[in-house]
């Protein structure tokens, strides 16, 4: 039962057994991953999140002001605005924006891709990450340091993991939208897209073609598309 009510409160509006069955299991494993957790000295230090976010983190919530609701995160419902430019939009539930799992070494995001979104190959340096396919077909892959490829079409109920840092990617292959749920082995794992970090900036586009080895013409027509100067 504790499961059950567990579920339900993070996702409100998603009356889904399938859900409910399957986000259970991504944070089992994740009890598993994230070894290292400041609720190993302290019970738990709910982000003040009207104060700055410092390199070391958030400053915790007097323990007064604490409420349930700092524990209980109402924002993924709903997927967000999938008109862009990769057609996909991850919407988080970091530290950020849900104070309660400051410190505690998870998180959580949904994946929503419209047909033929596609999350460019991307890190999140900070941690782990597993994937779990609510419906849709979706290509997910990720690159090991050796630069072996893992990929695989993956269908509703399946489960995918992306080792910590390595570049990954997802593609919506099917002929739906597709949607994803996905737990990480931090509170705040980041994410880089390598081609925003790219083609998205003022990174003069001489030191992209020397380091990319890419030529003029690639470089310009990338920037043009993802808005960057230089
Ligand atoms: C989604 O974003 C597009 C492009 O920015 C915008 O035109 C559209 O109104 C947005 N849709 C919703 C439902 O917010």
């Amino acid at each position: 039962m504790v499961p059950k009510l567990f579920t339900s409160r993070l996702y409100p509006k998603i009356e889904h057994p399938f859900l409910e069955k399957m986000i259970l299991p991504s944070f089992l494993i994740f009890s598993l991953l994230s070894s290292i957790s400041k609720a190993a000295v302290q019970d738990f230090c709910v982000a003040d999140l009207t104060g700055p976010d410092t390199p070391s983190g958030f400053a915790c919530k007097k323990p007064a002001k604490v409420t349930v609701d700092d524990f209980v995160f109402s924002g993924l419902g709903a997927g967000g605005n999938t008109s862009n430019i990769i057609k996909a939009v991850l919407t988080t539930a970091f530290a950020d924006k849900f104070g309660g799992i400051n410190g505690l070494g998870i998180s959580v995001a949904r994946l929503d891709m419209a047909v033929g979104g596609v999350v460019p190959m991307h890190t999140h340096p900070g941690g782990s990450e597993v994937l779990i396919v609510i419906s849709g077909t979706i290509c997910a892959g990720f690159i090991s340091l050796e630069n072996r490829v893992y990929f695989k079409s993956l269908k509703k109920g399946d489960i995918m993991v992306f080792p910590q840092g390595l570049i990954h990617f997802q593609i919506n292959t099917g002929r739906l939208p597709a949607l994803a749920f996905v737990s990480f082995s931090s509170e705040r794992p980041g994410l880089q897209i390598l081609d925003f970090a790219l083609f998205a900036n003022d990174l003069p586009s001489e030191i992209v073609e020397q380091t990319t080895f890419l030529d003029d013409a690639q470089v310009k027509k990338l920037k043009g598309v993802l808005g960057g100067t230089g």
